[in-house]
């Protein structure tokens, strides 16, 4: 049973796992958290850990940017609520920076295991660095998962949400190393018709009717 339950990986498409849980502000019910609101669930293996503080310290100094994104950050790591307390103070003290988002105590490993964040061949213990973008109906849109030694990329998180919000909001693709600004991938035809489409139509680069792109008005 518990080997299932740690079987079970959320994948991109699934609504969010729905969970209660105690944070640094407070309880939360999930399904009820950031309302209308997309948001960024990410773990980080330990609390008074280098990488981690690092990691930590990129979101809270991003906050902002995620929320001109409209998106709400939180938190979570294998840790009880006494340590994420003492680490979030020590952080503030000795480098100024607030983590001004609720972070999950998930001492029992039950929201770690709901989302695949504990990844056992990696660390029977510690979450590995999992990334869950989840847009305003708490479908999950985009995961990344990284293992303990490796930070991930605060700019490539934001590319990431951006992109995610540009493709629904102009029902477009966007092409590799995409940033905002730059021209978007027109969705390649799915019928004959579409395809005359992109053929006669006026656009703004064309390479041949599956790879048009224009630039955003
Ligand atoms: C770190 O954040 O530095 C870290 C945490 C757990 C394992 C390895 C590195």
């Amino acid at each position: 049973m518990e080997q299932e339950v740690l079987n079970v990986m959320p994948r991109i498409g699934d609504q969010a796992p729905d969970f209660e849980a105690v944070t640094t502000k407070g309880k939360i019910k999930f399904s009820e958290f950031a309302k209308d609101k997309w948001v960024v669930l990410f773990s980080h293996p330990a609390d008074f850990t280098p990488v981690c503080t690092t990691e930590m310290s990129g979101f809270a100094l991003n906050k902002k940017k995620f929320e001109e994104l409209n998106t709400e950050l939180i938190g979570l790591s294998i840790d009880s609520i006494h340590s994420h307390l003492a680490w979030v103070n020590n952080v503030k003290e000795k480098t100024g920076v607030f983590f001004d988002f609720p972070i999950i105590a998930d001492i029992d490993m039950k929201v770690s295991k709901l989302y695949g964040m504990l990844q056992p061949n990696e660390s029977e213990t510690a979450a590995v660095r999992a990334v869950f973008f989840i847009d305003p109906s708490k479908k999950i849109r985009l995961i990344m998962y990284y293992p303990l030694n490796v930070g991930r990329n605060m700019d490539e998180i934001l590319r990431a949400l951006e992109a995610l919000q540009v493709s629904d909001k102009y029902g477009v693709a966007l092409p590799l190393n995409w940033k905002k600004g730059e021209r978007v991938i027109v969705p390649p035809p799915k019928n004959l018709d579409e395809m005359q489409e992109r053929i006669n139509g006026k656009y703004d680069e064309k390479i041949d009717f599956y790879l048009v792109k224009k630039d955003l008005k």
